[in-house]
């Protein structure tokens, strides 16, 4: 039946078939939520790069569209961003029928095997029919190169202060900031980052937004910035920063790393332009460039993450970037019942559970020490912790199932929990076949790691690590349905 493939994600957005990577163009517009995404519709490995498209009224919802983009002359179709040129200032459009746009990098695949420098270049193309064909600009590409080797992932937005719109665009080892009035006609107006943040590989796929603090009235500028490879568990990783923007020039606050995600598998993130009520959502490639052309499927390749919603919140003395799902998610998460479970020191309470290969699990405690393990008939397990004497949370997959397609799928994860408030903090756990995201205190940690079990998970074992007695409140495992 349709979508019932071994591994086939029932509730995360993946492709009918074949290869998928980044999203790409996250707008909304009349209504419609628009997912563009990295395909290639011809393997199930990396290839000749065009915009595949999805939309959705809820973001849970999916239709599948036609290609929206192909290469041409210039190259393949990176990734890059898509505005609503709401007053059409590119002209591109009419003022009754402003036209979507999509900013996005050209690759000349002829010019790098040339060995030239200057094979990435940015384009732009347009909809008038809110995004079902789209029409390349003629006076493509609108930012040349002048010899930066990577020199990609456009994400434009509009800013209101400056009336103008801004580009953010990766220069290698750093961001570079550019204006336009137009949408045609850019200029650099500053860099960012040489000197800051995690430089273990190239930058890619930047995106930048204003929050207001949770709480205040204050607001602070978020710069992500995803790097592959130099993510804290290996390969690729998307690390953000706080600071301010002055409609010229960001600036970070700050001294320490920060990742938005600790998993593996959450990469090339970004946020949706014009989304309603101003919220901030945010949608990842759920993949890891170290494995992410080998994973044990066939028809089509890797996720996104769900939807998450992105805040900040002031929690001890550090501002967080807080993600969690979106509350549209709830629609499809079948209402299970709750109980407490009270676990004495180093005893362990089973769950059996059917549905656990899809499914939400929530508890809250105010423990800090204990082991959660999925297992199946197979004995093949997903182990998952919080030690208090390290501070960290951990995934040790190496057990869960098909591992052996790549060497480091199986290395141990782990992220530090050490700013976690004193008292009861949500865990929450979502599974849809072949993924796994977890949400510690509502999204102040989150961890999202492919997993391939042979027959589903059905059993979950949480273990008192702690020499005190455990009390989980309002733990229960739903079920979600499915999609599609
Ligand atoms: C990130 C990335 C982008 C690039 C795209 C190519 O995963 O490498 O930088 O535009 O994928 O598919």
């Amino acid at each position: 039946e349709y979508y019932s493939e071994p591994h086939r994600p029932q509730f995360h957005f993946t492709p009918e078939e074949k290869w998928m990577n980044d999203p790409n163009g996250l707008v909304y517009n009349d209504g419609i939520f628009h997912l563009f995404y990295q395909y290639y519709p011809e393997d199930i490995v990396w290839g000749p790069m065009h915009w595949g498209h999805a939309t959705s009224e809820d973001l849970i919802h999916w239709n599948h569209k036609p290609i929206a983009l192909f290469p041409d002359e210039h190259g393949y179709i990176f990734s890059g961003s898509a505005v609503l040129d709401e007053q059409n200032t590119s002209g591109l459009g009419t003022e009754d029928n402003p036209p979507l746009v999509a900013i996005f990098t050209y690759h000349n695949s002829d010019a790098e095997k040339d060995g030239r420098n200057d094979y990435q270049t940015q384009g732009i193309a347009y909809s008038l029919d809110n995004g079902d064909t789209w029409t390349k600009y003629e006076g493509n590409p609108v930012i040349g190169n002048d010899g930066i080797k990577d020199f990609r992932d456009p994400k434009v937005f509009w800013h209101d202060k400056t009336k103008q719109w801004k580009m953010l665009l990766v220069a290698g080892d750093h961001l570079q900031i550019w204006s336009s009035s137009n949408l045609k006609e850019w200029k650099k107006t500053s860099e960012f980052g040489k000197e800051q943040g995690a430089h273990g590989g190239v930058w890619e796929c930047p995106d930048m937004f204003e929050l207001q603090i949770e709480g205040t009235d204050e607001t602070k500028w978020v710069l992500l910035i995803s790097i592959n490879p130099g993510a804290p568990n290996g390969g690729s990783g998307t690390q953000y920063f706080i600071g301010n923007f002055d409609g010229n020039t960001f600036t970070s606050d700050q001294k320490s790393n920060r990742w938005i995600d600790w998993g593996t598998d959450n990469y090339a993130g970004v946020t949706y332009n014009n989304a309603p009520k101003d919220e901030r959502i945010f949608i990842g490639w759920m993949s890891n460039w170290n494995y992410a052309n080998q994973t044990p499927t066939e028809k089509w390749r890797s996720a996104m993450t769900l939807p998450r919603n992105l805040a900040l919140q002031k929690i001890g003395d550090n501002l967080e970037l807080i993600s969690y799902p979106i509350e549209n998610f709830e629609k499809v998460v079948t209402k299970g019942s709750k109980k407490e479970v009270v676990i004495e020191p180093a005893h362990k309470e089973v769950v059996p559970f059917k549905g656990l290969q899809q499914s939400d699990m929530r508890f809250t405690t105010s423990s800090r020490d204990f082991q959660l393990v999925f297992k199946n008939q197979n004995e093949e397990k997903l182990i998952m912790g919080l030690d208090s004497k390290v501070g960290e949370f951990l995934i040790d997959r190496s057990r869960s199932g098909k591992i052996d397609f790549q060497e480091d799928f199986t290395n141990i994860m782990t992220m530090p929990a050490d700013n976690l408030p004193d008292g009861e903090v949500e865990f929450r756990i979502v599974t849809d076949r072949s993924s796994v995201e977890i949400f510690i205190n509502k999204g102040q940690y989150s961890m999202t790691a492919q997993v391939f079990p042979n027959t589903d998970y059905d059993e979950m074992v949480i273990t008192n690590t702690s020499d005190a007695l455990m009390k989980l409140n309002n733990f229960g495992i739903a079920e979600v349905k499915g999609v599609w």
